[in-house]
């Protein structure tokens, strides 16, 4: 599902953010990528999410190599794929409810099935009240919950997740973490980065990274 083949990413031409990274994760997997703040765990996300080219090695999503891709193939997988942001990178001027069905709209989905798509996945995070707000005017852990709904709205085959607990408090994120157990017994494969392992969840493997080198998993 996703392979990472001697990947490096190097920034400025001397931060080393990833060293000679290898791992394969098989479809279904939920993994974790441990590693203390600096490691590499958001531009390793991001590379699995082809927004940041690898300065060298190869990544493999969906059995497809994509150096050879162009933007469109590459826009074309990103459907199959839903990233929690650690920054949560919302449209703040847009309300909460063009936030979560901006995908629903680029896959052609109906406005009916949006529209109760988009109000069961509100619900279920608490966010009903805020249908109409302006993204910009929630609340940390608002935001947020809102960008875990944005993700995973459309069913992604791969969720990628940036510390997608850090503004939750413990029942919230707790709630999360159990729907990410439901996401993984569903067949969605699970990515999450995080600076510790989560005592919910005891079903993943974990990567740790340590300044850009694998040092486990
Ligand atoms: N766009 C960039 N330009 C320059 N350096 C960068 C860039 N992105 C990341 N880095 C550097 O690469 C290293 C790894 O950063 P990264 O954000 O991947 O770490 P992280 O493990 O996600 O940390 P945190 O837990 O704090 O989120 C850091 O030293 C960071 O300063
Ligand atoms: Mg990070």
């Amino acid at each position: 599902m996703i392979v990472l083949q001697d990947v490096s990413k190097l920034y400025h031409d001397n931060m080393h953010a990833l060293r000679n990274v290898t791992f394969h994760i098989e479809k279904g997997e939920c993994c974790f990528i441990l590693g203390p703040s600096g490691a590499g765990k958001t531009t390793l996300l991001k590379i699995l999410y082809a927004m940041e080219r690898p300065t060298s090695g190869q990544l493999s999503l969906f059995e497809r190599n994509t150096e050879k891709l162009g933007f469109h193939d590459i826009q074309a997988l990103r459907r199959h794929m839903g990233f929690i942001f650690q920054d949560y990178r919302l449209i703040d001027d847009w309300s909460v409810y063009d936030n979560a069905a901006v995908i629903l709209q680029i896959l052609g989905k109906s406005s009916g099935y949006i529209h109760s798509r988009v109000w069961q996945m509100l619900k279920w995070v608490g966010l009903q009240h805020k249908v109409y707000d302006r993204a910009g005017d929630l609340s940390g852990g608002e935001k947020q919950r809102l960008a875990i709904v944005r993700a995973i709205i459309h069913d992604p085959d791969i969720l990628l997740a940036d510390e997608p607990v850090g503004s939750l408090d413990d029942a919230t994120a707790r709630y999360v973490m159990n729907m990410f157990h439901r996401l993984h017994r569903k067949g969605t494969t699970l990515v999450i980065a995080s600076h510790r392992e989560d005592p919910f969840i005891d079903f993943a493997r974990v990567i740790a990274l340590d300044r850009g080198r694998l040092v486990g998993g």
